[in-house]
């Protein structure tokens, strides 16, 4: 008897969703038809389209197909067309609600400057030059979900918006972890990024942090930094980094900052992964950083690489197939050492292709160097 086929879905959402995952389905295409994967695989809706049709950002049917997945790949969500909704109908939701059904509490978000787009970056060549972090976002907790939360109305007629930073210890401690084991296979260092100074919550942060490194992870480096000192030291020499670990909301902020080191946010994958069962089994989904670009949208020029590059991270976190990823991220180099350039990431003297023409370079780059 054959194992049964692992299954993966397909989220492409909203703006330049479809047209990304449109590209990108080339690509997992050729690996099914190559044989060297052999996924059932779905698609369904999430975001402002899934709002459209069933009247809620993500409905019990697709949250229960993407617990039952082996992976989900996602596009992106949200638009203008919805920021008027109320919070609960707003695409955002959709995708945090997946987040939070799925229990993806570690966002690995990995940035790093292609040799190639070293000039495209808006930062000078050698300041960018090399470097190569990965920002470990915890993803469940903090003021994305703490409670209190709401806009009140005060006695006096006055308004208040209210959101609450939160953090347990556990919650705290299983993102670090995720951190330092990943530091491991690195260079072994490990940034902690919080407020300690005006933040109770960071000093919480801090004291676990410095506590589980010492009870288990004392061969690698830590260092603790504030949030603000960690966006200047960005931009300032992001060489220094190699693991950052931070809550919900830094990270955020960080992981667009570190993003656009590297010339483009189309260039950059991440990964959200939940804790590992004893069977092995991990839940966890793969999507580019960048949004749904509602300006560009339907043009036919957004860059596909960072949907790309996320199949390739869910080829290697998910499936093991180190091989297979090795083989995407090197057809991805090699179109792009070629001079292929989408709008977002073109130079002087580079015409701009549209993200079908990069999507089908891939695949042709693929067949060629799997030949
Ligand atoms: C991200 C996005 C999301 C977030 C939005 C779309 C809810 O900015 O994944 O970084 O804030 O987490
Ligand atoms: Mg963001």
């Amino acid at each position: 008897m054959t194992a049964p086929k692992k299954k993966i879905l397909l989220l492409p959402g909203d703006g330049i969703g479809t047209e990304v995952m449109g590209a990108t389905r080339k690509v997992i295409d050729w690996f099914q038809s190559a044989g060297r994967t052999a996924f059932e695989i779905t698609e369904d809706l999430v975001g402002g389209i899934s709002y459209d049709k069933h009247g809620t950002p993500v409905t019990a049917a697709v949250i229960a197909r993407a617990k039952e997945a082996d992976a989900v790949l996602l596009a992106c969500v949200g638009g203008p067309k919805w920021d008027t909704l109320p919070f609960k109908d707003r695409p955002e939701r959709g995708l945090l609600a997946i987040r939070k059904e799925m229990g993806l509490f570690a966002n690995l978000r990995p940035a790093l400057v292609f040799d190639v787009l070293s000039g495209a970056s808006t930062l000078k060549a050698d300041v960018v030059k090399g470097f190569d972090l990965m920002i470990v976002r915890e993803l469940l907790g903090g003021v994305y979900f703490g409670e209190p939360r709401g806009i009140e109305t005060l006695p006096n007629g006055e308004r208040r918006g209210i959101n609450t930073q939160v953090y347990t210890s556990s919650e705290i401690r299983r993102v670090a972890r995720v951190a330092f084991e990943l530091a491991r296979k690195r260079r072994k260092k490990v940034c902690s990024v919080e407020k300690a100074n005006v933040m109770e919550s960071g000093v919480l942060w801090r004291d676990e942090v410095t506590k589980l490194h010492a009870t288990e992870f004392s061969d690698v480096d830590l260092v603790h930094m504030y949030a603000d000192n960690c966006a200047m030291q960005l931009v300032r020499c992001p060489r220094q980094f190699d693991v950052i670990v931070t809550d919900n909301l830094f990270g955020d902020l960080l992981s667009d900052l570190a993003s656009m080191l590297t010339g483009s946010l189309g260039m950059l994958p991440s990964a959200s992964l939940g804790l590992k069962e004893a069977s092995g089994r991990q839940a966890a989904l793969f999507e580019p950083i960048h949004g749904s670009a509602p300006d560009i949208a339907g043009r036919g020029v957004a860059n596909p690489l960072a949907m790309i590059l996320s199949y390739a991270m869910m080829l290697r976190y998910s499936f093991n197939l180190a091989a297979d990823a090795d083989l995407l991220e090197k057809a991805v180099q090699n179109v792009l050492s070629a001079g292929l350039r989408t709008a977002d990431i073109v130079e002087a003297g580079q015409t701009s292709v549209a993200t079908a023409v990069m999507g089908d370079a891939v695949v042709k780059e693929l067949a060629q160097l799997a030949a």
